[in-house]
């Protein structure tokens, strides 16, 4: 067994107010009882998020923002700061999911937040993964290795067990369309040998995200370089993502 102890995440996106999160954060922890599974986490809206961490509170499950800023403050209307984050009391952050990067993100904004987050003792999931045309044109591995390079360029060598790496084929994600798990292997395989440049290989988390089911987690999760899954959709019901935490 791996020294990697596997991460299912549900990222809710744009759902769910604070007394829907609420009823969730308490079924989802009877259905998950205190049994020895994958870390779990839920990342819920901003406006939901002080919410969801007292909720889960004292269960090993844990809340993260979706995005953050990489300033502790300032003038940037609508954003919020790691230390806002966790104030609020959730432990982890995504950074740089593709829906973000559409809006804007860039690779050199992806970097500095993973670097604000860690020096938050946030855990960041920071996404990669290549478009459909990138996939086509044969370019899948250089865009990844790309920003997989970028998103850790301030990280520090013995910083690999503090965060993960989640691929997120952008064609894979909201459409059904899950990648095989191979290909989705050889893409997290690729990840972690490019995280490895800087990297302990042996201790970052590498999750595959993109139409995970509970019918296709086990598949997944039985790849070698696959440590856990970023959950959309089939996270925003509690029997669903619970039904994932269990297969995987
Ligand atoms: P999906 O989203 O599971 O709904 O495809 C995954 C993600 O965007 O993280």
């Amino acid at each position: 067994m791996s020294a990697r102890r596997p991460l299912i995440a549900g990222n809710w996106k744009m759902n769910k107010t604070g007394a829907e999160a609420r009823s969730y954060c308490e079924r989802l922890l009877q259905l998950l009882g205190d049994g020895e599974g994958p870390e779990v986490a839920v990342c819920p809206p901003f406006t939901a998020l002080e919410i969801v961490a007292v909720a889960l509170a004292g269960s090993g499950v844990w809340a993260a923002a979706q995005t953050m800023h990489e300033a502790p403050s300032g003038p940037h209307t609508g954003e919020i700061s790691a230390l806002m984050i966790v104030a609020a009391g959730a432990r982890g952050v995504v950074i740089g999911h593709s829906e973000r990067r559409a809006a804007g993100e860039t690779d050199a904004q992806v970097g500095a937040r993973a670097r604000a987050a860690l020096d938050h003792d946030l855990t960041p999931i920071v996404c990669v993964g290549e478009s459909l045309d990138h996939r086509q044109a044969g370019e899948t591995f250089s865009w990844l290795s790309g920003q997989v390079r970028a998103a850790l360029a301030a990280v520090r060598p013995d910083e690999g067990a503090r965060l993960a790496i989640a691929y997120e084929p952008i064609w894979a994600i909201g459409t059904g369309q899950t990648a095989t798990p191979e290909i989705a292997q050889e893409a997290c395989a690729h990840v972690r040998a490019v995280a490895g440049e800087r990297l302990d290989p042996a201790v970052t988390r590498v999750l595959y995200g993109g139409s995970v089911t509970p019918e296709n987690t086990a598949g997944l999760m039985a790849q070698s370089d696959i440590d856990g899954a970023l959950v959309g959709g089939a996270s925003l019901d509690p029997e669903s993502f619970a039904r994932i935490v269990g297969a995987a």
